[in-house]
């Protein structure tokens, strides 16, 4: 996993410099609400993690959360649900963290570094939602090996994932959408939902803009829902 990370985990820690709110908000909440996440081969106590609550709607992983937008939405529209955010840029987290204390949210958990350490110390079939939203899109062929979206990185989102879980990935790179497409159609575990053009380059009601998306940098943003056979 160490060589895995360190392959490709290419994006920034830090931009800008943190106001003291920022700051302040990295040192005090974050703490509180930051995932446990064991050394390998050790498993993710979930139940610790959401304090014992019950969630009928399960738990929901954000991956590449960026400044919080749809996370903390989510988690508003869903309080039954305990949302994972993962994001290893500070600035990002920083600004999550503001959302999370001005709407008094309970459901969240974040955790500032790589995904895929999350992922591998989840149990299985414990996601009910994933979302992979705007992925870094890697535009050059040589550079398609540090793309999120990868046979094993899916190979491992649907050890994770129940049956009927859904999986939603989202970009606006005209090269990265038919590789995102045609790495979860081809996967067994995954069924694309999309049964007419406008399923997928329509926004869904329950998805709000992320930050990215608002910046307009590639193309026509598209919405892919996959769900989990089984
Ligand atoms: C293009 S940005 C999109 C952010 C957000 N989803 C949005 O739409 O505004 C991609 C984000 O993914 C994060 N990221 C990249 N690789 C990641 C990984 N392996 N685990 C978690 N986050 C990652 C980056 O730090 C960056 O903030």
């Amino acid at each position: 996993m160490e060589e895995t990370r360190r392959r490709t985990l290419h994006g920034r820690r830090r931009g800008k410099k943190l106001r003291l709110g920022q700051r302040s908000l990295l040192d005090t909440l974050l703490p509180r609400l930051t995932l446990a996440v064991p050394p390998p081969p050790g498993r993710i106590d979930l139940a610790a993690a959401f304090g014992g609550r019950l969630l009928p709607d399960g738990v929901w992983l954000e991956v590449g959360f960026g400044a919080g937008e749809h996370l903390v939405w989510q988690a508003e529209q869903h309080p039954e649900a305990g949302l994972i955010g993962c994001e290893p840029y500070l600035n990002g987290v920083a600004k999550c963290l503001a959302h999370i204390e001005r709407a008094g949210i309970g459901n969240i958990r974040l955790f500032t570094d790589d995904a895929r350490l999350v992922m591998a110390g989840l149990p299985a079939r414990s996601l009910t939602r994933v979302f992979v939203l705007f992925p870094d899109p890697w535009p050059k062929t040589r550079h398609h090996k540090r793309r999120f979206v990868q046979r094993e990185t899916l190979d491992r989102l649907a050890e994770l994932m129940v049956p009927a879980g859904e999986l939603r990935l989202a970009t606006d790179d005209p090269s990265y959408l038919p590789w995102m497409v045609e790495h979860a159609v081809t996967h067994p575990a995954f069924e694309w939902l999309a049964e007419c053009p406008s399923d997928w380059r329509d926004r869904p009601a329950d998805w709000p803009a992320t930050r990215y998306e608002r910046k307009k940098l590639a193309g026509r943003p598209t919405f892919l829902r996959f769900r989990r056979f089984g």
